[in-house]
């Protein structure tokens, strides 16, 4: 397919699949594309929900993680119990050692409260290097994205052309609010990460997320030092 046959495609199943909700999309793309669509997972409410949907479609459905070395340990401990509840293997990919050995020598271990230049090396090197390792040989990248979350994210659709990756981009969850996606893993059971409960509505790197007040914007708690308006960490917006 070329990049505009892709964006056609993906506006015209956006058309049809936006209001029947993502379990329906998913079944569409996990059969039109089998192993060629996979799940970004950040082990979030919304990825462990995707994943439940997508376990439940079919077994072998891609599912991986990008592993930047500076989670929480609550997460690593999830994968492994995700792994466990689903008999699944969630793929891990690391960053390339040789450029993080060079980032941290250059600029040392915490860089990120420098400058935003830095916070967006490390990113780069962390996460947006090994995405695109990732997502060799998909066509369909799926993810937990909702419009709520950000003002980055208000104006995203289920089914998009993701020109930067020339991937078809899945969000089944983008116009699902906070509390749908919560009575979801509270209904199936789903497992979630700890942290969630003690203040962590969101959850990226350690040194780079702290708890939030009730009441606060889900995301104030990532990359707090920073604007607002440009709290992304690149992997979705670049
Ligand atoms: S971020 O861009 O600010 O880090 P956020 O934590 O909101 O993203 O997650 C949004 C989506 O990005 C997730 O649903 C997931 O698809 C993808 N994502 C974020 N972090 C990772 C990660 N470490 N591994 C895989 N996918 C990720
Ligand atoms: Fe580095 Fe922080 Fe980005 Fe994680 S979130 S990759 S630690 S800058």
């Amino acid at each position: 397919m070329t990049a505009e046959e892709k964006r056609s495609f993906a506006v015209s199943v956006n058309e049809k699949f936006i209001d029947l909700g993502p379990q329906k999309v998913l079944e569409y793309f996990l059969g039109e594309f089998p192993g060629r669509a996979a799940l970004s997972s950040s082990l979030s409410y919304e990825d462990q929900t995707i994943t439940d949907m997508m376990v439940k479609i079919r077994k072998d459905a891609r599912i991986f993680t990008l592993d930047t070395g500076r989670q929480f340990p609550e997460t690593y401990e999830l994968i492994d119990r995700t792994n466990m509840q689903y008999g699944i293997s969630i793929e891990v990919f690391f960053p390339d050692f040789r450029k993080v050995q060079e980032m941290v020598r250059k600029h040392g271990v915490n860089l990120f409260y420098d400058s935003v230049e830095l916070r967006h090396l490390c990113c780069n090197i962390r996460k947006v290097e090994p995405l695109k390792r990732a997502l060799q040989g998909v066509d369909v990248w799926i993810s937990g994205l909702r419009r709520e979350q950000s003002v980055t994210r208000t104006s995203m659709q289920m089914v998009e052309y993701d020109e930067t990756d020339d991937v078809i981009k899945l969000n089944p969850l983008i116009l699902w609010t906070e509390e749908q996606v919560k009575d979801y893993v509270r209904e199936n059971g789903v497992p979630y990460n700890r942290l969630h409960e003690n203040g962590f509505p969101s959850i990226g790197c350690q040194p780079c997320t702290r708890a939030v007040k009730p009441g606060q914007d889900i995301r104030s708690g990532r990359w707090w030092w920073e604007d607002p308006d440009h709290r992304e960490c690149g992997l979705h917006v670049r």
